[in-house]
């Protein structure tokens, strides 16, 4: 069977062979495990983890010591968010926003359970925040902000530097969700105050089940782990470490943020081409999430009278999203949607097209095809639509 075009990068994307040529010899040759500190297999296994550990960190200028290995970005993100509420005896307050990844509503959900306070707040039409509403919803006992660097699902890209030197200001921890972030915008961590950021090897073309959490070095007691075991990663994520998964990290890593600039370049020109080729052709389509503020390889766009299901119901030869891969699970209507519009045909009809470094030219081409065709015939057996051409609705 040949494969539908890949249009789906937000949600995972392919090992870059390099990154699985550095992996392959610690499943085999080197297995040991990097605890093991009696023999030649464990001193391997903790080198290779110890040369990734410096790989990651120079890539994101940041110390060794803040780099701590995980199972991906939902780990790191119940990491930050559990982990300081299980570390005080008093009621803190967590702010974060409506249209955060769910492992960051859920966690801020079940702190909640436990008696802590948690505000989530509005974005705007294109699903950016307003930091003066984050300094708006400041209290005494608000110890946390939690804010993702771009959203998943529409692209938009947050003002990271302004909440983040906001929260350094007031004293507050500022943890970003930066995992459709890493490798697609330049980071800058040395100039911005981050306290914990998260990403996942799976979203820059490495190995699904890794992930970090960045800590900033001065704040590392703040968190309780929320595994008891072998106290592994300084105490903070026990469990044998992920050696394979560790290595092609910082591996797909180098080469994500080596690639960073050209790549920017090359898939914003491919994804502003894409947008207002649709937007000019199909009419009555829209496009989801900010017009520029937004990630380079991220479309996301509502066709009035076509919803999003039934059009990728006529387009089996494109693997694209109705929403983020985990929300289509649910079957759901897009809470991000939700979020920055109450009109149902905007929410019900977005599709997300997400670009990939494997992406070229004449797919999109070949998808704006499909996708205009799917739409016309999608409105051509649509009641409503017939309704609208003959002036019976607005
Ligand atoms: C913004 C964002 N945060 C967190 C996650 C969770 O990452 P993982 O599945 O690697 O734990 C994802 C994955 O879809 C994501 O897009």
């Amino acid at each position: 069977m040949k494969h539908p075009i890949y249009l789906d990068y937000q949600a995972t994307t392919p090992v870059d062979p390099e990154v699985l040529s550095a992996m392959l010899p610690y499943f085999s040759d080197h297995f040991g495990n990097a605890s093991s500190s009696s023999h030649v297999y464990g001193w391997e296994a903790l080198e290779a983890v110890k040369q990734a550990r410096n790989s990651i960190s120079k890539n994101l200028e940041v110390s060794p010591h803040s780099i701590i290995f995980t199972s991906g970005a939902t780990e790191s993100n119940n990491m930050v968010i559990k982990g300081l509420a299980f570390n005080t005896q008093e009621k803190i307050h967590v702010i974060t926003q409506a249209t955060e990844h769910k492992c960051v509503l859920n966690a801020c959900e079940f702190i909640k359970k436990m008696g802590h306070e948690v505000t989530v707040l509005p974005v705007n039409e294109f699903g950016l925040i307003d930091p003066n509403q984050i300094k708006k919803s400041f209290k005494k006992n608000t110890r946390l902000v939690s804010m993702m660097w771009a959203n998943n699902e529409i692209g938009t890209i947050q003002p990271i530097s302004a909440i983040a030197s906001l929260c350094f200001a007031h004293k507050i921890f500022f943890h970003t969700d930066a995992v459709q972030a890493v490798g697609q915008i330049p980071l800058n961590l040395q100039n911005i105050p981050i306290d914990f950021l998260s990403f996942s090897a799976h979203k820059i073309y490495g190995p699904k089940g890794v992930g970090v959490l960045y800590i900033n070095p001065k704040i590392e007691k703040t968190l309780a782990p929320l595994l008891d075991g072998g106290g592994h990663e300084r105490g903070l994520r026990s469990g044998t470490l992920n050696v394979p998964g560790i290595v092609g990290l910082a591996k797909a890593l180098e080469i994500s943020i080596r690639k960073q600039p050209e790549e920017e370049k090359r898939l914003t020109s491919l994804r502003d081409e894409f947008k207002n080729r649709v937007l000019s052709t199909i009419e009555m389509s829209q496009l989801n999430g900010h017009p520029f503020q937004r990630l380079p390889n991220n479309l996301n766009f509502s066709f009035r009278f076509v919803k999003s299901g039934e059009l990728l119901a006529k387009l089996p030869t494109l693997a694209l999203a109705t929403g983020s891969a985990c929300a289509s699970e649910s079957g759901e209507p897009s809470y991000v949607l939700g979020a920055i519009t109450q009109n149902p045909d905007q929410i019900e009809g977005a599709i997300r097209i997400g670009l990939g470094r494997p992406t070229q030219k004449e797919e999109l081409e070949i998808t704006f095809e499909l996708l205009k065709e799917a739409v016309t015939q999608i409105r051509q057996a649509s009641p409503h639509y017939e309704m609208f051409k003959k002036g019976l609705i607005p």
